[in-house]
């Protein structure tokens, strides 16, 4: 069989993917097994459920698509029409300045034709066209920003990126439901983050939902994502003080630092724990 390509980062933009953590994630999968089942339960772009199938190419891997990011990567073919458009449009506005008008009207009118047609993905066209890290989620909202000539000069391509991967779209208690009694899963837990911008996810996540998130921990085989800003392992040292229940307790802890800017910087956290095992 052919060996399709590994991907070390989601074909399509997606922020909060894990792609700084790929070669701890694959390092800590040797504990792990290629007979079992990984239930991605919060599956974002899926490059963690696309990792788990390149690195045990037998195993049955479940990725929950709860923002539908495999409909993104379905009609990539229309963004890099749209994006070509977007380029003769925009060959005489300087690359990575501002885009004045008439370039702007033309800019939304093409867009909106895509619209017309039917599929227009407004995460990667954001990263065209808008400041870093600002994200837009329909045709009004891209209409009101100030815009950059940011038009990413090669196509996308995501060929075989969801190969052998099973796609559902559920809430994750009821993925989680599903699963829990089979002792031969891995549940891989990457919830949103509590403090960081959760502009492109579907729902805002309060301090209950988070908490709500550690009861998939409890006797579980799983692999758990966090940062230092979340303060959530301290959190549950502390409890254990008092109620003994702490789900990371024996789990192992992999961090990676990452510099958002001169004087900014956070740490991620990743802990793994098997339960069942062998
Ligand atoms: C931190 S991201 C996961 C990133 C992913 N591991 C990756 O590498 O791309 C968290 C994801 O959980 C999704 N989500 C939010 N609420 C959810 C729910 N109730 N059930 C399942 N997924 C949910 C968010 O929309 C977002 O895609």
């Amino acid at each position: 069989m052919k060996e399709t390509k590994k991907y070390i980062q989601a074909p399509l933009p997606f922020m909060g993917q894990k792609r700084r953590f790929l070669n701890e994630f694959k390092k800590a999968l040797s504990n792990y097994n290629s007979e079992s089942v990984y239930v991605d339960l919060f599956g974002g772009s899926g490059l963690l459920s696309h990792t788990v199938k390149k690195h045990y190419p037998k195993c049955q891997v479940i990725y929950n698509d709860y923002d539908n990011y495999s409909q993104r990567i379905k009609n990539i073919d229309k963004t890099n029409s749209l994006l070509s458009q977007l380029r003769l449009v925009l060959a005489n506005s300087p690359k990575d300045k501002k885009i004045e008008e008439p370039y702007k009207k033309q800019v939304l009118s093409i867009v909106k034709e895509a619209q017309n047609k039917g599929f227009v993905d407004y995460i990667t066209l954001s990263s065209s066209l808008l400041f870093s890290m600002k994200y837009v989620l329909n045709y009004e909202q891209l209409s009101k920003e100030t815009m950059y000539n940011c038009v990413r000069l090669t196509d996308y391509n995501a060929d075989g990126y969801l190969d052998g991967v099973t796609v559902v779209c559920e809430d994750y208690k009821k993925l989680f439901n599903q699963y829990k009694d089979n002792k031969n899963v891995v549940f891989l837990v990457d919830p949103p983050y509590l403090s960081t911008d959760v502009g492109t996810y579907k729902n805002y996540w309060k301090l209950k939902d988070y908490l709500d998130v550690l009861n998939v921990l409890e006797g579980t085989n799983y692999f758990y994502f966090t940062s230092n800003k979340s303060n959530i392992v301290e959190l549950c040292e502390w409890i254990s003080n008092i109620t003994n229940f702490n789900p990371f307790a024996n789990a192992t802890v992999s961090t990676t630092n990452n510099h958002m800017n001169y004087s900014s910087s956070y740490t991620d956290i990743m802990l793994y724990k098997v339960n069942y095992l062998n």
